[in-house]
């Protein structure tokens, strides 16, 4: 049975010995404690469950951890850097844009994404390309307010 032996996940390598067909999601959480990342559906259909892979976003569930190879993993926990959090996450909580905060991490990694490709996004960008990400409790215009407030931030104008 193939193993994995090392990941790469917020800047560091981490030593591990795990079964390849592990998913990504359950290595991150069970064998690196990094349990920002959620288990929504387990089957692609909710988005909780994002990370980025070489900044792109993508659904750990649906990964298995022998298929990671080299690539860099960023999880919500590697967002923030030297005790201060990232825009989008600051903007999050200025907007009080969560309610249970369960899709938070997802939603958060999604933002940080799509500002990457499209940092003054209309309304109707945002609800485009979140599309996928679900939030149970409803906050979807106050997260809407969070991504333009970090963009906003992101350029210098607020
Ligand atoms: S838990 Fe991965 S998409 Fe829902
Ligand atoms: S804040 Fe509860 S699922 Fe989004």
């Amino acid at each position: 049975m193939a193993r994995v032996t090392e990941l790469n996940v917020n800047g560091t390598p981490h030593a591990l010995d795990v079964d390849a067909d592990a998913t990504l999601l359950s290595v991150l959480r069970d064998q690196l404690d990094l349990t920002g990342t959620k288990y929504g559906c387990g089957e692609g259909q909710c988005a909780a469950c994002t990370v980025l892979i070489d900044g792109n976003p993508r659904h750990s569930c649906q990964i298995r951890v022998g298929a990671v190879g080299k690539h860099h993993i960023t999880t919500i926990e590697g967002l923030e850097k030297n005790g201060v959090l990232h825009p989008v996450q600051q903007a999050f909580i200025d907007a009080d844009a969560m309610q249970c905060a369960y899709c938070t991490s997802g939603m958060i990694l999604g933002a940080v994404a799509m500002l990457k490709v499209q940092p003054n996004p209309t309304e109707a960008q945002i609800a485009n390309y979140m599309n996928g990400h679900i939030c149970r409790c409803g906050v979807y215009q106050r997260i809407t307010e969070a991504i333009q407030l970090a963009a906003s931030r992101m350029k210098g104008n607020a």
